[in-house]
């Protein structure tokens, strides 16, 4: 089969090859399936460079642990190991995985869900991380209720256009922030305010947040806490800046500060769970989340891919078609 593999840390477009392997083997509790379009994810990016340095501890020191990127498909099952009973060949599905940039991946069962009904396999392929991210910020780190004010810094990105959603399907007074050229969009998605960062800055409004979801890592603590209501609740989803820890110390700051004050600041890892796989499929059933795609590439360019998503300015998902 044709996959993109990677035997080093650099840049996606010198480090990522295509070249012709073997399909992977299928474990008793594994499913084979071939991949239709396998979403790109900001984590994709972070194997392929290696940065933040410390993410070697977990995915290899000196090379990847894991020879074909891509952590998210949608495709039709193939074959079935002999413990699956829930899937079978025909099926389309789409989860989470390692190795998704390939012709073909073997993933755990409980890591897949049927398709969505009314999704293209472009749209299910770019659901699964940046969505149970979104879902378990949201609803599990959060909490949040009806009528809550919140604040979605970095709307218009992967995580951000599945918070949005998220979010307003709560019932929450949804704002997002993002710059000029993405503010229609956010607001299409459902967001009832949209902040232009180019052109106003959140710390300086004087208003004040329920709830404040970080992605775009690049405000100081002091700030978003200034943003936020005196029992409010801050998540730091993503970081910026620095080759070692990528905004860590920032998160960790938080995470030190929260005992001592009246606010709740918290760090956030999502969690790789099957059944919020099962949650996402019934939001975009009901209509009420719908993947925001912004380009495609065949897989050939999946290292340009990579690269796109590495500039962080993406208008929500970006995926690779097989
Ligand atoms: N904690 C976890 O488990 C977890 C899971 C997934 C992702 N993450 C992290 O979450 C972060 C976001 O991921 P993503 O996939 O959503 O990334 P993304 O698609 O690249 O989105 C980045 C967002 O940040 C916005 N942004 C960029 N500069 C900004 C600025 N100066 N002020 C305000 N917004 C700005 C972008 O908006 P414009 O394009 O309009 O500028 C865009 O909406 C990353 O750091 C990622 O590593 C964490």
């Amino acid at each position: 089969m044709k996959a993109i593999t990677q035997d080093e840390y650099g840049a996606p477009e010198d480090v990522l090859m295509l070249k012709q392997m073997e399909k992977p083997t299928v474990g008793d509790d594994d499913v084979l399936v071939r991949v239709r379009a396998a979403g790109v994810h900001i984590g994709d990016w972070l194997v392929a460079s290696g940065l933040p340095y410390v993410i070697r501890l977990g995915y290899g020191l000196s090379k990847p642990k894991t020879s074909v990127p891509g952590m998210e498909v949608a495709g039709i099952v193939e074959t079935v190991g002999k413990n699956v009973k829930q899937f079978r060949s025909g099926d389309e599905v789409f989860g989470f995985c390692r190795g998704g940039f390939a012709e073909y991946a073997s993933v755990s069962q409980s890591a897949l869900a049927l398709k969505p009904a009314n999704t293209t396999f472009e749209q299910a392929a770019v659901v699964p991380i940046s969505g149970f991210t979104a879902l378990q910020a949201i609803r599990d780190q959060a909490e949040v209720q009806p009528g809550q004010k919140v604040l979605i810094i970095g709307a218009s990105g992967g995580v951000g256009t599945y918070a949005v959603q998220i979010a307003k399907a709560c019932g929450a007074d949804v704002t997002g922030v993002c710059s000029a050229r993405n503010v229609d969009m956010v607001r299409s998605i459902g967001a009832d305010h949209v902040i232009d960062y180019t052109r106003e800055d959140v710390a300086q409004s004087g208003k004040r947040y329920d709830v404040i979801l970080d992605m775009a890592g690049n405000r100081s603590l002091s700030d978003l806490r200034g943003a936020l209501t005196p029992n409010g609740t801050l998540v730091i989803v993503g970081g910026s800046g620095g080759r070692w820890l990528m905004g860590f110390g920032r998160t960790l700051r938080a995470v030190a500060l929260s005992p001592f004050v009246s606010q709740n600041l918290r760090q956030f890892m999502s969690k790789e769970r099957g059944e919020d796989l099962i949650t996402l499929k019934e939001l975009i059933e009901d209509g009420k989340v719908t993947p925001v795609i912004d380009r495609t590439f065949p897989l050939s360019e999946a290292p340009e891919a990579v690269a796109y998503v590495g500039q962080r300015h993406a208008q929500g998902k970006t995926v690779v078609t097989v």
